[in-house]
C-alpha cells in the first residue's frame, strides 16, 4: 500500500493497480466523465460509480451515512486519526480478505479529506464483472440449494478470516455468471480477536441472523423467491 499526503488529505493506493498521477483525480466522478470512462451506476445510501481504469474497471463509493442522523449529516465523519478514517479502515480490511481468499473486491484506492473537525472519504474497488445483488436476483427467479450453499461456505470463510460484517444483508452478496458468491460493503466492519473456540461466537452467530432477517424481510416487502428451506442449505454451506 501506497501513501500519498497533503496537508487536508491521505491517499491510500495499490501501486500496481493504479498508479500516481491518475490516483490523485481518481475520487472526482467528473474525472472519469470527461474521458468517457463511466460504464454506469448503482443506487444505495449514495451512488456507487462504475468507472474503467486503464488496468480494471472499478466501483467508486463516496462513504454516507444511513438512518435518520445520516439525513442531517450526510457524509462527515468526526475525525480522530488518519488510519481510523471508514475508508482507510475498509480498504485494509479488504486487503486482509483478498489474502485470506474469501470472494471480496481488491481494494485500488482510498481517500479520507479532512473537512475542520469533520472528515469525507471515498473509496475504489474492483467491479465486479456480470455481478447482480441477491436481491435483484430473487426478485426474478429463485436459486438451487447448491447455490445457497456456495453462499454459506462463502460466509465460513469470511469468518474463518475473523472478520465481522456488521451489515451482512442480501443486498451485500453478489453473484456473477459464474454463480461464483461475492461479498461486498465492508464499511464499520472488522477484525475480531481469535478466541479458538469451536462454538460460534456470537458476532458469527448475529451476521447469520442478520442475514435470515434480511432474507425474511425481503420476503415480505419485495416478494422474493425464497423459502426458509432455502436458509437450510445455507446452513449446511456454512458448517461444512
Ligand atoms: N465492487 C463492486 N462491484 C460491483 N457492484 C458493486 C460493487 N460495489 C458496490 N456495488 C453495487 O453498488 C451497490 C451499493 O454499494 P455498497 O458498497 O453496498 O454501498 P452502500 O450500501 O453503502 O450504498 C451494491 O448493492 C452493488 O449493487
Ligand atoms: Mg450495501
Amino acid at each position: 500500500m501506497k501513501t500519498l499526503t497533503s496537508h487536508k488529505q491521505v491517499i491510500w493506493f495499490d501501486d500496481t493497480l493504479i498508479d500516481e498521477s491518475t490516483v490523485k483525480h481518481a475520487f472526482e466522478p467528473e474525472f472519469w466523465h470527461a474521458q468517457n470512462k463511466v460504464l454506469g451506476s448503482a443506487q444505495g445510501r449514495g451512488t456507487t460509480w462504475f468507472v474503467q481504469t486503464d488496468n480494471l474497471p472499478a466501483a467508486l463509493r463516496h462513504y454516507h451515512r444511513g438512518g435518520l442522523f445520516g439525513k442531517l449529516v450526510k457524509d462527515h465523519y468526526w475525525f480522530s486519526q488518519w488510519h481510523q478514517t471508514r475508508s482507510c479502515e475498509e480498504f485494509q480490511l479488504l486487503q486482509h480478505l483478498v489474502k485470506a481468499g474469501v470472494n471480496v473486491p481488491q481494494p485500488i484506492a482510498a481517500r479520507a479529506v479532512k473537512r475542520t473537525v469533520c472528515y469525507q472519504a471515498d473509496i475504489l474497488t474492483q467491479k465486479i464483472e456480470g455481478a447482480e445483488d441477491l436481491v435483484g436476483i430473487l426478485q426474478k427467479h429463485s436459486l438451487q440449494r447448491e447455490i445457497y450453499v456456495l453462499i454459506g461456505e462463502q460466509i465460513r470463510q469470511l469468518h474463518q478470516a475473523n472478520v465481522n460484517h456488521t451489515d451482512l444483508n442480501i443486498h451485500n452478496i453478489l453473484l456473477d455468471k459464474h454463480n461464483k458468491v461475492w461479498i461486498i460493503d465492508f464499511d464499520k466492519c472488522h477484525i475480531e480477536p481469535e478466541l479458538g473456540e469451536t462454538n460460534l461466537a456470537v458476532w458469527q452467530k448475529s451476521n447469520l441472523d442478520r442475514l435470515l432477517r434480511s432474507f425474511q424481510k425481503e420476503l415480505t416487502k419485495r416478494h422474493i423467491h425464497w423459502a426458509e428451506q432455502d436458509w437450510a442449505a445455507l446452513e449446511m454451506g456454512y458448517h461444512k
